[in-house]
C-alpha cells in the first residue's frame, strides 16, 4: 500500500520534506505540500520558494492549492502548472471557520454547483492531473454524495476522504461508516486520511479497504516521523531527524526566540504519549537555546529508560 504524507500547513514545509525523505528514504511515495493561497490577491514568496521544483527534488511532491476566495482558483491552478508541475492536489477540506464561512476548503462542499464552477477550470489544463482532498460535508455528513458525480466528472487521479466533517475540525470520532460508503460508491481512486497514528492502524484500515490507492498520513508523522519505517534503528533516526531540523533551522531562522518557538512548536506532536512527561514539558516551556538543548539531552536519556 502506498503511503503518502499529507499536507500539514506550519509543519511539513519544505525543510521538514527534505529531512524526513532523506532519514526515512523510501518510506513514503508522495508528499503533498500544504496549501498555496493567494495573500491580498498577491504570492508570498515563501509559499513559492516552499515548492519550487529545485527545493524539492529529492522526493516526489505534489503541491496543493486552496483559493480563498474561490475566484482565485484559476490563478493558482495556473501558477503551479507554469512551475512545471503535472499534478496538483485541491484543498475542499480546510475546516478552519473563517475559510469555511466564505465557501472555501471545505465550505465549498453544501454547494454542488460552486464545487461545479470552480473544477470547470480544470478543463484548461489537459496535461495537468488533479486530485482532492475532502471532507464528508460541512454540518452534514452525507454531502459528499451530491458532490461524487460532480467530482467524478473530471476524472480525479485519486480523492483523500478524511471521514470527519469540517464542524469537527481535528477532532471528535471519525465516521468510519460514511468512509466505507464513499469508499464503495466511488467510481474513482480513493485515499484514506484520519488518524493513523500506530503501524496497527495503517495495517487495519488497509486490510478493511483493500482497493485504497494509499494511506495518507498527517499527524501520524508528526508524532512519530518513523511510523511507516521498519528498520530496528527507528528512534537513533528520529534523533537524527530532530538535529537535522534544528540545525536547518538555526541556520535559516532569525535569531534564537525564532529558532525557539519553531522547535517548541514541533513538539506539540514530536513523540508525545512517549518518553518522560516532565521532560517534554521542560521543552515546551524551555526559555532559551541552551535550556531546551539540555531539556532535549534529557528527554533522549528518558527514552533509553523507558
Ligand atoms: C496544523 C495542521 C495543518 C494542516 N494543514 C493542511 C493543509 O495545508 N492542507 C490540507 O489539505 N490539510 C491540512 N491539514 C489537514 C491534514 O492534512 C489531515 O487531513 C488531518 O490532520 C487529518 O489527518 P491525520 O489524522 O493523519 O493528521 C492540516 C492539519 C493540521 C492539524
Amino acid at each position: 500500500m502506498k503511503i503518502f504524507s499529507a499536507p500539514l500547513q506550519g509543519y511539513t514545509d519544505c525543510a521538514w520534506r527534505n529531512i524526513h525523505s532523506r532519514v526515512f528514504a523510501g518510506t513514503i511515495d508522495c508528499y503533498y505540500a500544504p496549501f498555496l493561497r493567494l495573500e491580498k490577491g498577491a504570492f508570498r514568496n515563501k509559499d513559492l520558494r516552499d515548492i519550487t521544483p529545485e527545493a524539492n527534488s529529492s522526493y516526489r511532491l505534489v503541491p496543493q492549492v486552496m483559493a480563498c476566495p474561490r475566484e482565485h482558483f484559476s490563478v493558482l491552478v495556473e501558477k503551479v502548472a507554469s512551475m512545471g508541475y503535472r499534478e496538483i492536489d485541491i484543498n475542499m477540506g480546510c475546516p478552519f471557520p473563517p475559510v469555511v464561512k466564505r465557501h472555501c476548503g471545505a465550505g465549498v462542499l453544501p454547494y454542488p454547483e460552486e464545487v461545479k464552477a470552480m473544477l470547470a477550470v480544470l478543463c484548461e489544463y489537459p496535461d495537468v492531473a488533479f486530485s482532492i482532498k475532502m471532507r464528508l460535508g460541512v454540518e452534514n455528513c452525507e454531502e459528499w454524495r451530491t458532490l461524487m458525480p460532480i467530482i467524478a466528472a473530471v476524472n480525479p487521479v485519486h480523492v483523500s476522504l478524511h471521514p470527519r466533517t469540517a464542524r469537527q475540525q481535528y477532532g471528535g470520532e471519525i465516521n468510519m461508516e460514511q468512509f466505507g460508503r464513499f469508499y464503495d460508491e466511488a467510481p474513482f481512486p480513493v485515499v484514506y486520511n484520519g488518524d493513523l497514528r500506530t503501524g496497527d492502524d495503517i495495517t487495519s484500515v488497509s486490510t478493511r479497504y483493500p482497493r485504497l490507492c494509499a494511506m495518507m498520513i498527517g499527524r501520524g508523522l508528526l508524532y512519530n516521523p518513523a511510523l511507516a519505517y521498519s528498520g530496528n534503528d527507528a528512534r537513533h533516526k528520529i534523533m537524527v531527524m530532530h538535529r537535522l531540523l534544528f540545525e536547518y533551522y538555526r541556520n535559516h531562522l532569525c535569531g534564537d526566540a525564532h529558532l525557539l518557538a519553531k522547535m517548541k512548536s514541533l513538539w506539540e506532536y514530536f513523540l508525545a504519549e512517549t518518553g518522560d512527561r516532565k521532560c517534554r514539558k521542560k521543552i515546551l516551556k524551555s526559555s532559551s537555546i541552551e535550556k531546551y538543548n539540555a531539556a532535549v539531552e534529557e528527554f533522549w536519556h528518558s527514552l533509553n529508560n523507558d
